[in-house]
């Protein structure tokens, strides 16, 4: 079945789905995006689109930072999502992409008097992050910008080079993922993911003033924690140190799902195991975002309108 992008307001196969290089937002970073994880329930034969509804009302919030106007409402870029989805065929785990960019064939840094537009794509996708067996961080030398440098709350493609200079320092030091700071030496959040650590038994996170991208995963991980476990978040500055003292350590991301930290700077968190209330949620949480616990099915948009019987699905690991 050929796979198709939503591309200047049509549906279009995949290798047709181009833009010209001059495209503004190529050269300037002016784009916003969104990801967003399409899950493949093998035993009821759906796919369901994780708090579908959430992210594009995130990815509205980014286009206004960046003046882009989109003539589609939070409902209908889900309508369109599901379609694009259907369209495809897909009955395995997927990745959305959606991304609102000025598409102006035009050289010149500004927002204004330029032409906006929106694509889709959507790709299949592996671990991001070792989630099973937890990874190993550094504290990056890249500092988290200011809200008034480029807002850290946006989603804005130009922000994201501040984050692939944390990974790739990360990575090319031997660690898998680097947590930034930020510029008063609070902790803020990794490349891709946000932050938990556990103390005194309970979850606490760096707050929204911290130069953190809101996750849409930190907050799953905050309602089922107070909801499943009856565990509050703490949302506060976190001091550097207190990543070295935390009882456990995970990370939190549409693609990282939930990712626990085993050691920071070469020190373990704790024993260097993965923490209980990680697993805990870990469970907690792929269960939701699977459509297994139907009490959270709201977050859960169906693909299919009815179980596509016919499908071959590959066996999947979970
Ligand atoms: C910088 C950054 N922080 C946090 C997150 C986690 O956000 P979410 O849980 O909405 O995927 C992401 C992923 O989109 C990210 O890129």
């Amino acid at each position: 079945m050929p796979s198709y992008a939503f591309l200047k307001n049509k549906f279009v196969p995949l290798e047709e789905a181009k833009i010209g290089i001059l495209t503004h937002a190529l050269h300037y970073g002016t784009a916003c995006f969104e990801g967003i994880r399409g899950n493949w329930n093998t035993e009821e034969e759906q796919l369901y689109i994780f708090r579908c509804q959430e992210h594009y009302q995130r990815l509205l919030n980014s286009c206004k930072l960046l003046k882009i106007s989109l003539p589609h409402s939070v409902d209908k870029l889900c309508r369109l999502t599901a379609e694009l989805l259907q369209k495809s065929g897909y009955k395995e785990d997927v990745y959305i992409r959606p991304l609102a960019y000025k598409s102006s064939e035009a050289l010149g840094v500004r927002l204004h008097g330029l032409e906006d537009d929106l694509l889709i794509l959507v790709t299949t996708f592996g671990p991001y992050l070792d989630a099973r067996n937890g990874i190993k961080c550094c504290v990056s030398s890249w500092i988290r910008p200011d809200d008034n440098m480029i807002p850290p709350r946006g989603k804005i493609t130009g922000i994201y080079v501040n984050n692939a200079l944390a990974k790739t320092e990360a990575i090319e030091n031997g660690f898998h993922e680097g947590i930034m700071l930020t510029s008063d030496g609070y902790v803020s959040e990794g490349s891709g993911e946000n932050i938990f650590l556990v103390i005194d038994g309970r979850l606490v996170t760096p707050a929204t003033y911290d130069r953190i991208l809101i996750g849409i995963t930190r907050d799953t991980v905050m309602k089922l924690a107070k909801d499943e476990l009856g565990i509050e978040t703490i949302e506060r500055h976190v001091d550097r140190s207190e990543l070295y003292t935390a009882e456990e350590c995970f990370l939190t991301g549409t693609a990282a799902h939930i990712t626990p930290v085993v050691e920071i700077d070469h020190r373990k968190v704790a024993d260097g195991k993965i923490g209980k209330l990680t697993k805990r949620l870990q469970k907690l949480y792929f269960d939701v975002e699977f459509g297994r616990n139907k009490k959270y099915l709201h977050w859960c948009t169906p693909v299919y309108t009815r179980p596509a019987s016919s499908a071959k699905t590959r066996p999947r690991a979970r």
